[in-house]
């Protein structure tokens, strides 16, 4: 009930009480404020996927405009040496308006991640993006083995087949990079479990599936019981160090994170920034009211 008041009052609060609570987990407004955030990050042995905020834009001219600043962000990350690749979302580059144009813009940012030798990570949005996003990443994960990874829900039942469905693309030397998230988006059952046990069994499940076709899974997750599922998993197939990653959302779970950097594994932080902080954790909290707990609790019992 009070989260479901807060969800729908947040975007009426007054911007700077909102962000109290956001600073937490937004690195700030520009490319200087996440690169600062990524170089503390690589300081604790850290490495950090840098996200520009925005999604669901209306125009092909924003479209455009992400990109330029996508293309920037690399440029100045470069050169500031960041240890650390690149998130982004294809809505905002207008996968609903125009998915060949934003194909086209994606493929821009993973040629420039390219040429540096780096790396592009597709985040998965809402289910009627899901197909679109494979699609763009299966076209560009051919042209660019190596620059380019997808994100997968463990909640989405369709995604134990979606894993075995891109296995054509799984090469010992180049292994299909796999970021596995829980999933964030309020999906109908007929299509997503619902039930904590079930979305976690899940999880485990496909992490499980990637160590055994030697992919890399990039397991992302604060939750401690996944966490140890997880650490049980690689016991069992023992990949190399270098064959799979854990990562977090900046400012979250920040204990969780160093116990498990502290065991020897390694750590990617999800950094992201921007002018649209306000309307992405609006956005965000519509999406999961459970989210306005933590907004409470950071607004009134700190
Ligand atoms: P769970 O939701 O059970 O949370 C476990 C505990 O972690 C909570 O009790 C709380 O203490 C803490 N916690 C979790 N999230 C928090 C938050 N945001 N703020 C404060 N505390 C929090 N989703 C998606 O649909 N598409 C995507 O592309 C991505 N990308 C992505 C990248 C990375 C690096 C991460 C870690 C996560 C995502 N997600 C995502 C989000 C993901 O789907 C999921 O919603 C959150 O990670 C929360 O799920 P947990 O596995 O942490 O478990």
């Amino acid at each position: 009930m009070l989260n479901k008041f807060i969800s729908r009052a947040l975007p009426y609060m007054p911007q700077k009480l909102v962000w109290q609570f956001s600073k937490e987990y937004i690195a700030g407004e520009t490319i200087e404020d996440a690169i600062r955030a990524s170089k503390e990050l690589n300081e604790e042995g850290i490495l950090t996927t840098i996200d520009v905020l925005g999604e669901f834009i209306k125009t092909l001219d924003e479209a455009e405009a992400n990109k330029k600043e996508y293309l920037e962000v690399i440029e100045a990350a470069e050169a500031a040496k960041v240890d650390g690749n690149y998130s982004l979302k294809p809505t905002f580059f207008g996968l609903l308006i125009d998915k060949e144009v934003a194909y086209r813009h994606i493929r821009e940012i993973v040629e420039k991640a390219a040429s540096y030798n780096n790396f592009v990570r597709i985040d998965m949005e809402d289910s009627p993006c899901t197909d679109m996003e494979i699609e763009i990443f299966r076209r560009l994960k051919e042209e660019f083995p190596e620059n380019v990874g997808l994100v997968l829900q463990a909640y989405l039942k369709r995604t134990y087949q979606d894993i075995k469905n891109l296995s054509d693309l799984n090469s010992p030397e180049v292994p299909l990079n796999f970021r596995l998230c829980k999933g964030i988006y309020v999906e109908p059952a007929s299509i997503a479990y619902k039930d904590y046990q079930e979305i976690n069994e899940h999880f485990l499940q496909d992490i499980e599936l990637m160590l055994k076709e030697n992919m890399y899974p990039s397991i992302a997750t604060h939750d401690k019981p996944v966490v140890e599922g997880a650490f049980r998993l690689l016991e069992k197939y023992k990949p190399a160090k270098d064959r799979y990653e854990f990562q977090m959302l900046y400012g979250v779970t920040p204990a969780l994170r160093k116990s498990i950097v502290d065991a020897g594994h390694k750590m990617r932080v999800y950094v992201p920034f921007g002018k649209q902080w306000f309307g992405y954790c609006t956005r965000r909290v519509k999406e999961n009211p459970a989210m306005a707990s933590v907004i409470m609790k950071a607004i009134f019992f700190k």
